[in-house]
């Protein structure tokens, strides 16, 4: 991995910050920012990442910084003010990436951070509904202002379901056995899927869910032993959580605006906490690396072998096996322990420059324009 001075300045984390960004180190040496240079943060948070790169890339870069949350730029606004002229904030979902910074006239950067899933203060407050450890309404959307009402835990379910008003109470209340089922099977890879939806199914016609600790219940209840070594609650809360948010249709699509937007020499880093979401990190780099490879196996046809043809590659991946934080990360803070982070850099040759601003020199520079058919 390229060394830099940005990387031996690299801070352990920020003065002043309550909350610990996830591998910060690693994200700084590895985004490498330059001084100068335009970065997003894709998932800003309490903003740690964010100001580590500000700190890089000194009074002439720019940061611009997403989030779904508004609150988490309300909490923050100190660190705002403080750079007023270099860093930007957008509340919107990162799938919005590029037309949000289309609209302001940016269309190619250096460098974009995912840090993904919810920050720790999101998980703290019980009001969120993320936890089942804090009894809170259960809601679980990132973003409680699309609708701008309060969570709708405590009226009947109504009947339709609308996108902004999906709540977690609204999909274990009306969603139906076998939906229920699928998303806890493939968003929670619970293999109890079916018989705690229909556990659920029966319990709300008595009571419909409102609270974290409802639900966390019956789980207690019908799967005494658990999973060995975790709570009996902690698939299906991310399952739903997936579903509230549609996070893996998120990642998809940010992921693709994200290497569309990386100039010559640019980074995407991707810190995921699951296996759902590093598994699609990985395919989508290896697909972006080796654009004719499937996202697993080689290519079949009905009855034949189709063989790729080889390009001058777009890409090459930074990080072969993902980066997971040490010990001494993980004691000070336990919610670390299952981060992996993946990076990928666009090679020199056919990409976005902006003008002015010089990419990172790259290992290896193709002679001919990437994409193209060797
Ligand atoms: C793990 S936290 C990021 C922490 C941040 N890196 C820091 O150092 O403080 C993830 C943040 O990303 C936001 N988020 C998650 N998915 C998002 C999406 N699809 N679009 C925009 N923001 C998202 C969450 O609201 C949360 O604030």
């Amino acid at each position: 991995m390229r060394q830099t001075t940005a990387e031996k300045r690299a801070p352990l984390a920020i003065p002043g910050q309550k909350h610990r960004a996830v591998l910060l180190q690693e994200v700084v040496a590895t985004l490498a920012p330059i001084p100068g240079g335009t970065y997003v943060d894709a998932t800003f948070g309490d903003g740690g990442h964010t100001q580590a790169i500000l700190q890089q890339i000194g009074p002439n870069g720019r940061v611009f910084a997403l989030d779904r949350d508004q609150t988490a730029f309300q909490r923050n606004a100190t660190l705002l003010e403080h750079h007023a002229g270099q860093l930007t904030v957008i509340h919107t979902p990162f799938s919005q990436l590029q037309a949000v910074l289309a609209e302001r006239g940016v269309f190619a950067v250096q460098g974009v951070l995912f840090d993904l899933g919810v920050s720790s203060r999101q998980l703290d407050e019980p009001e969120r509904g993320f936890s089942f450890q804090a009894d809170g309404p259960l809601d679980m959307r990132m973003d409680q202002a699309v609708d701008g009402s309060a969570p709708q835990t405590d009226r009947p379910p109504p009947r339709q379901k609308s996108p902004g008003r999906l709540t977690a109470a609204l999909i274990v209340n009306t969603f139906d056995k076998d939906a229920l089922a699928d998303i806890f099977f493939h968003w929670g890879e619970e293999r109890h899927a079916r018989r705690i939806a229909a556990a659920i199914v029966a319990d709300r016609q008595t009571h419909p869910f409102t609270t974290t600790r409802q639900l966390a219940s019956l789980l207690e209840r019908i799967m005494p032993g658990g999973h060995a070594a975790i709570h009996p609650a902690t698939r299906v809360f991310q399952a739903l959580r997936i579903a509230v948010n549609r996070e893996l249709d998120e990642l998809q699509d940010g992921l693709r605006a994200a290497l569309d937007l990386l100039a010559d020499g640019g980074r995407a880093v991707v810190i995921s906490f699951h296996s759902l979401e590093d598994r699609m990190v990985k395919q989508r780099f290896r697909q972006a690396v080796d654009p004719l490879l499937p996202p697993s196996g080689p290519l079949l046809g009905p009855d034949l072998l189709v063989q790729p043809r080889p390009t001058v590659p777009c890409f090459r991946l930074l990080t072969r096996k993902p980066l997971t934080p040490g010990p001494e990360e993980i004691a000070h803070n336990p919610r670390s322990r299952s981060a992996r982070m993946r990076a990928i850099e666009r090679l020199t040759g056919g990409a976005k420059q902006p003008a002015g601003v010089p990419g990172p020199a790259t290992l290896r520079q193709p002679a001919l324009p990437c994409g193209t058919v060797l």
